[in-house]
């Protein structure tokens, strides 16, 4: 595999199509699994990914991250990553050891194998790492490729962290102007310090409330909660996955989420078309882990939603307003309550939103007119555009 010199990569619009036609198919890693709860999501999402990632444009390297944080070449087949008959995929170590470059004057990304020399993998364009949660869509991995000085897809360092985070999230959100919810933060250890005091603290929000980790995802660690006995447990629920604990007053309205794009060079990022979310099934009584991944049956995506015209004008403004304030750049989902009333209140914005073909993020695009293969197509060239650094 020869290696590419940066000075190959070309960053001009019209350079552009015949670079990826004629001279260099760029090499895109796709990156995915990793450490969070969300591993086998993000395994999910890959397939979907390195399906649609055209062999003829582009030069496809397939690196998984293990459970424990081992990044390993990893099978290109997007099957092996399906969710078949409720079974999760996971990536496991295939021995075959994947190291990032470190220095700007030595761009090989290398595997090194049991027994064997270090070998040299050449340069890699673009990573796009579909990974979500923890120690991937928190701007730790983000921290990583910057130092690397490899350029990736979706949003960098500060933008991560404040997207994963639901308490910073909301700070900056609610800076901005953006509508948010009411909701009551408890610190590490809050809550068993003094359950009384803490609890005095979120009476306030009224009932239902939602319990939930400040930074996970897929619903993992929330719990609504319907009579204040049960807080005690709800707060343990969440705590598993960090101590640091977001109680919001539950909202009453219906789920839409909107598709934002792009917001490179100066140009505004774009809004799709919004979802819906309605949860059929009233053994879920929200849009669960369950409801999300295994109980297809029990949910549906509404897509485009049902709203008034100008409820999606209003749906669309916030979610562009929420990514840039956020500072988001390549894609981000933004997932809103529109009340009875018709207000819109922010949830939360996910800076790797679920990206197999089936999920809401592509759904949105694809009813705005970008096909999934498209979508795929501008995020990557999006970020071959966008130098690292400044995030
Ligand atoms: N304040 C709230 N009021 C009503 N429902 C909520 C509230 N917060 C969360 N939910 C429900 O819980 C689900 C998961 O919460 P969310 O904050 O989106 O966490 P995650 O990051 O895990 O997706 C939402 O999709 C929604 O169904
Ligand atoms: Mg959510």
């Amino acid at each position: 595999m020869n290696a590419t010199p940066d000075s190959e990569v070309r960053t001009t619009p019209d350079e552009d199509a015949q670079w990826v036609l004629t001279e260099h198919r760029p090499r895109v890693m796709v990156l995915f699994g990793g450490r969070s709860g969300e591993h086998a999501i993000s395994c999910a999402t890959a397939g979907g990914v390195l399906r649609a990632l055209d062999p003829q444009r582009y030069d496809v390297l397939a690196v998984g991250i293990t459970p424990t944080g081992r990044w390993v070449l990893a099978d290109p087949d997007p099957e092996r990553w399906a969710i078949t008959d409720g079974q999760l995929p996971q990536v496991e170590d295939t021995a075959s050891h994947v190291l990032l470059p470190q220095a700007v004057d030595d761009r090989d990304v290398q595997v090194l194998e049991p027994g064997e020399l270090p070998r040299a993998l050449g340069n890699v364009d673009v990573v796009f790492p579909l990974l979500h949660g923890p120690f991937g869509e928190d701007g730790t991995l983000q921290g990583m490729l910057e130092l690397a000085d490899v350029r990736y897809v979706g949003a960098g360092v500060l933008a991560s962290a404040v997207g994963m985070d639901k308490h910073m999230m909301k700070v900056v959100l609610a800076g901005h102007g953006l509508p948010v919810g009411p909701f009551v933060v408890l610190a590490p250890g809050e809550f068993d310090r003094d359950p009384a005091a803490a609890t005095a603290r979120v009476e306030p929000l009224g009932l239902p409330l939602f319990v939930k980790p400040a930074r996970a995802g897929s619903s993992l660690g929330i719990t609504r909660v319907d009579d204040l006995d049960d807080l005690p447990a709800a707060v343990e629920a969440a705590a598993q996955h960090d101590p640091k604990i977001v109680v919001e007053s539950g909202i009453v309205g219906r789920e839409i989420e909107c598709g934002v794009l792009g917001g490179h060079d100066g140009d505004r990022a774009r809004a799709s078309l919004p979802g819906e979310i309605i949860v059929t099934d009233a053994r879920h009584d929200f849009y669960d882990f369950e409801a999300k991944y295994l109980d297809e049956a029990g949910v549906d995506l509404v897509c485009p939603a049902d709203l008034p015209d100008e409820i999606v004008a209003k749906v669309q403004d916030v979610a562009i307003r929420s990514f840039e304030a956020v500072g988001c750049e390549g894609l981000a989902r933004v997932d809103v309550f529109v009340t009875p009333d018709g207000e819109v209140v922010v949830n939360e914005i996910n800076t790797m939103p679920g990206f197999t073909p089936f999920s809401m993020y592509p759904r949105m695009w694809q009813a705005s007119g970008l096909e999934y293969p498209e979508l795929v197509d501008e995020l990557v060239r999006l970020a071959l555009h966008r130098p690292t650094g400044l995030r």
